[in-house]
């Protein structure tokens, strides 16, 4: 492992009491991405509301930017307004689209609006290959024409029309990307096997607010009539279930108890019932969820990732930290993608007693956790790992906090606020 840069900021966290308290959350990340792709759509302006004070937001913002989108983002007030003043781009610029996957959103709108894309091979998480073929595969049903380049694709298409598409497995992104680019092509397009992840459900909801004729909302099976033009809209972000379910699952994972505001209970039907199961108690009131637990050890679960309404691939690492303090063996299946057990090494580092098999993980606990610097790998991990410095021994170092900084807006100020013992500094200090 490379020795820290002296200039590199890193999460500082001690081992330390229960979490206590409340905490409201604004939007969602993997909502908020696309909803502003979406406005690649509009003959009007989109206002965005809830919008999280995330670093990836004004990536996507830049990527935009460079489509000829007029992009005002006020973090402090959680809005973005977003107007297209030039249609005639066709190519994002590169060096925002590969920091982030969410880029790959403006495939669909592009081609449909624009007829061509242009696009660098987006970014994001290293945690699999995240091919892009199946969004591929759908726009060529559509008409479109793909040419791949080592570093990019090329797609254009007179005019889309519609398709019977069944994915090979319901992949977020490339729903997404081909209920956008259907909206408007010529006739309907029927997507089978489409994810139903909350967020996508949502985005449909604002393409129907903004002229799009989709049926089959959150279900298997999506079918689309193309239309001549979308509006403008205003639209509030649906809540972050993941960020929400980091903090819940903390809460369980101190002994503490944790209530987050501005949630949905349904979009966490698993995570909630596992952490039931693992021994915590689990309250609904409205759109807010209180996980508390008080006494007795944390009971061994087996976790199984899957598409939505599986339990969420994005909440694996942080169920990993919590199956650690477990009475017992648990499983941890993964089978969304093929690399995000590297975070097992960072928790093995700490002294965790974790046994890999593929796709599965076998967790013997309780294991006494010993602070130790860990690689903040990507979003979901950097904070799993600090969740793991909130019940070790001694100090844990969190490094590459630009990672987590892309998916939890003032982490570090609401875990403070939960009573958490975390400093952000330069690791120089
Ligand atoms: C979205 O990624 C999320 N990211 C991910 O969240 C999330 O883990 C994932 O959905 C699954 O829920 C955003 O929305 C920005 P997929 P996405 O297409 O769209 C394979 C986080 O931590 N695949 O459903 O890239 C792919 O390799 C991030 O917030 C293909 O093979 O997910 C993966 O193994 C991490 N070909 C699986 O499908 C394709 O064309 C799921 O990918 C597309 C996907």
């Amino acid at each position: 492992m490379a020795p820290p840069v002296a200039s590199e900021p890193v999460f500082r966290v001690r081992g330390g009491g229960p979490l206590e308290g409340t905490l409201r959350l604004s939007g969602a990340k993997n909502s908020v991405l696309k909803l502003m792709a979406a406005s690649l759509l509009a003959d009007g302006p989109v206002e965005l509301s809830e919008v999280p004070d995330i670093t990836d937001v004004p990536v996507m913002g830049a990527v935009l930017e460079g489509l000829g989108v007029t992009v005002r983002h006020d973090a402090a007030a959680g809005t973005c307004r977003l107007e297209v003043h030039d249609d005639r781009g066709l190519r994002p610029p590169a060096d925002a689209v590969t920091r982030i996957r969410a880029s790959v959103a403006c495939l669909g709108p592009l081609v449909a609006r624009r007829g061509a894309a242009e696009l660098a091979l987006p970014g994001g998480d290293r945690i699999g290959a995240r091919s892009i073929d199946l969004h591929l595969e759908g726009l060529t049903a559509m008409g479109a024409v793909v040419e791949r380049a080592s570093d990019g694709v090329t797609v254009h298409a007179d005019a889309l029309h519609g398709a019977r598409i069944t994915l090979d497995f319901p992949s977020v992104g490339a729903t997404e990307n081909l209920v956008m680019a259907a909206t408007l092509a010529r006739g309907r397009t029927v997507i089978d096997n489409a994810a139903r992840e909350p967020e996508i459900a949502d985005l449909c909801r604002m393409l129907v607010a903004m002229g799009a004729d989709i049926r089959g909302i959150g279900t298997p099976t999506v079918t689309v009539e193309g239309v001549e033009r979308l509006t403008g809209v205003g639209w509030e972000t649906c809540p972050d279930r993941i960020e929400a379910g980091t903090y819940l699952v903390a809460g369980a994972l101190t002994g503490g108890r944790v209530r987050v505001e501005r949630v949905r209970a349904g979009d966490l039907t698993l995570p909630l019932r596992k952490l039931a199961d693992a021994g915590a108690t689990v309250d609904v009131d409205g759109d807010a969820v209180t996980v508390e637990r008080r006494s007795g050890p944390l009971r061994p679960v087996d976790v199984v990732t899957l598409p939505y309404p599986g339990f969420p691939t994005d909440l694996q690492p942080q169920m990993m930290v919590l199956l650690t303090q477990a009475d017992g063996m648990s499983r941890c299946t993964e089978n969304v993608f093929e690399s995000r057990f590297s975070f097992v090494d960072q928790l093995r580092r700490m002294g965790a007693d974790i046994d890999v098999d593929g796709h599965h993980a076998l967790l013997s606990g309780p294991t006494t956790l010993r602070g130790a610097t860990l690689d903040g790998l990507d979003v979901r991990a950097g904070a799993a790992g600090v969740l793991a410095g909130l019940v070790a021994e001694g100090e844990t170092r969190v490094r590459d906090v630009d990672h987590v900084d892309r998916g939890y807006a003032r982490f570090v100020e609401r875990l403070r606020t939960l009573g958490a013992d975390i400093v952000r500094e330069d690791d120089g200090a």
